[in-house]
């Protein structure tokens, strides 16, 4: 897939307090990797099976021209975050944006993580709330959905200090940590964040 046309830029940048979001270009797969491979264990329990073998700077570099096609598309955004004032620097987590739907339910998911060392800082909420508003003013989407494993209980307080509102509990919902898991469905309503 070919990115020659905005090879070095950021695409879907956005600025929360500390936090700087952005789809990356292919040139920052070693940095994807780094925080890949720092986190695989924090977030193995969570995360679903992975067919493709992503270990190497090739690999990321490819998958990174994925996200950028679908950012482009507005078909997902999945973000990295770096801090503010070092945009250049390490990831310190993700958040992503997918599953975007039009038409009568102007509907989205929502999942996150966050470095292992920066976990308890509130970066996931600041970096959420910035794409919420994306999600209310640029997408002009009108609900995102979440979910978490019952004893994901980090998630859990994350989402509900947000203001997520449960609806659903599915049983075998989620093929994550190696087992489909039960997950607890949460909504968040973004009319109220339309500027
Ligand atoms: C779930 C996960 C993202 C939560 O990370 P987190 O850092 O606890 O999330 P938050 O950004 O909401 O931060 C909350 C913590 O920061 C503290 N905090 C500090 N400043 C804060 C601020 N300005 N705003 C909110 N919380 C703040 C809170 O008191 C809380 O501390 P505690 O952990 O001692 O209770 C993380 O555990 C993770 O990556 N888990 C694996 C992946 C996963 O489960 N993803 C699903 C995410 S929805």
């Amino acid at each position: 897939m070919s990115d020659e046309v905005d090879a070095d830029e950021h695409l879907a940048v956005i600025e929360t307090g500390r936090l700087w979001l952005s789809v990356p270009p292919a040139s920052h797969a070693a940095r994807v990797l780094l925080f890949d491979q720092r986190n695989r264990e924090h977030l193995a329990p969570w995360a679903p099976p992975r067919p493709d073998p992503l270990d190497t700077i090739p690999a990321w570099r490819a998958r990174l021209l994925v996200d950028r096609q679908k950012a482009r598309e507005g078909s997902a955004f999945l973000w990295r975050l770096r801090a503010v004032d070092d945009r250049e620097g390490a990831v310190l987590g993700t958040v992503s944006i997918t599953r975007i739907e039009r038409g009568p339910l102007e509907r989205a998911s929502l999942g996150a993580s966050v470095d292992l060392d920066h976990q308890g800082r509130g970066l996931v909420h600041e970096a959420i709330e910035g794409a919420l508003d994306f999600a209310a003013n640029a997408l002009k989407l009108r609900f995102v959905e979440a979910g978490h494993a019952p004893q994901n209980l980090r998630s859990a307080a994350t989402l509900r200090r947000l203001g997520f509102v449960p609806y659903g509990y599915a049983r075998d919902y989620l093929h994550v940590g190696g087992r489909l898991q039960d997950h607890v469905l949460l909504q968040y309503d973004l009319r109220p964040r339309r500027r």
